[in-house]
């Protein structure tokens, strides 16, 4: 089957996975917002190893669950003990998996094939924001957080754009915080200089809709 979303080029022999720095940001954001973080989902997970790792003994979450449409990345995923499902983040059946999570991390491919290199814009994500959000919100009913990691040109008209989407679907929902996430690493952990890496929008139907923004400079690792 020929695939139609952009999935990484496997023969290359690197999982498309997010700088540790970044991780460490969502984790501080996190331990702000709240009081305890139970579980959390990455959806369009990647080599989520990281994630799972830095979650679990930094916030203590006791169920980590993710998803990814490459069976061999699911398949990585789940040699390294992780619970990860293999199937489409736009298939409302293996999304109900999900909707007791806490936490939902979107992270659809921000590159074309997941190469890092030919950037997409907000627009030309697959599948899209909007997509992931009415399946979420409107069909599916879920309450909780759901933080749409976006391209770094991601615009404040898109941004409004969205958020009118997400209230259409239910008032209950808003948008606490945007993230804009710096860093001096890859995810292959090779330094570069200090650059914007996403926007992420952090919805949620239980915290405030007051659109906060924060900026995260790169720190170093530890
Ligand atoms: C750039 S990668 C991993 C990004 C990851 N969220 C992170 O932050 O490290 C995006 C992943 O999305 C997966 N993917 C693409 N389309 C998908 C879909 N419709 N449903 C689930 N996963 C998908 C790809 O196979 C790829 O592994």
């Amino acid at each position: 089957m020929k695939n139609f979303y952009h999935v990484p080029d496997l023969r290359k022999g690197t999982f498309a996975r997010t700088n540790i720095q970044t991780i460490q940001q969502r984790i501080s954001i996190l331990q702000k917002l709240f009081s305890s973080v139970e579980s959390i989902a990455e959806i369009c997970c990647g080599d989520c190893q990281r994630q799972r790792d830095e979650y679990k003994s930094n916030l203590g979450v006791s169920s980590y669950k993710a998803l990814d449409f490459l069976p061999e990345i699911a398949q990585h995923n789940q040699s390294l003990g992780i619970d990860c499902v293999c199937g489409d983040a736009l298939d409302r059946k293996t999304m109900q998996v999900f909707s007791g999570s806490q936490v939902i991390f979107y992270g659809p491919p921000l590159s074309l094939d997941c190469d890092a290199h030919r950037l997409l814009t907000f627009s030309e994500v697959i599948p899209s924001y909007v997509d992931f959000l009415r399946l979420m919100v409107s069909e599916i009913s879920y309450q909780g957080s759901i933080v749409c990691i976006c391209p770094k040109m991601t615009t404040m008209g898109e941004i409004q754009w969205l958020y009118g989407q997400v209230k259409s679907f239910s008032s209950e929902w808003g948008l606490r915080l945007i993230h804009y996430s710096q860093s001096t690493v890859t995810g292959q952990d090779v330094l570069t200089e200090a650059r914007l890496k996403y926007v992420e929008l952090w919805f949620s139907s239980c915290l405030e809709d007051n659109w906060e923004v924060i900026e995260s400079e790169g720190l170093p690792s530890s």
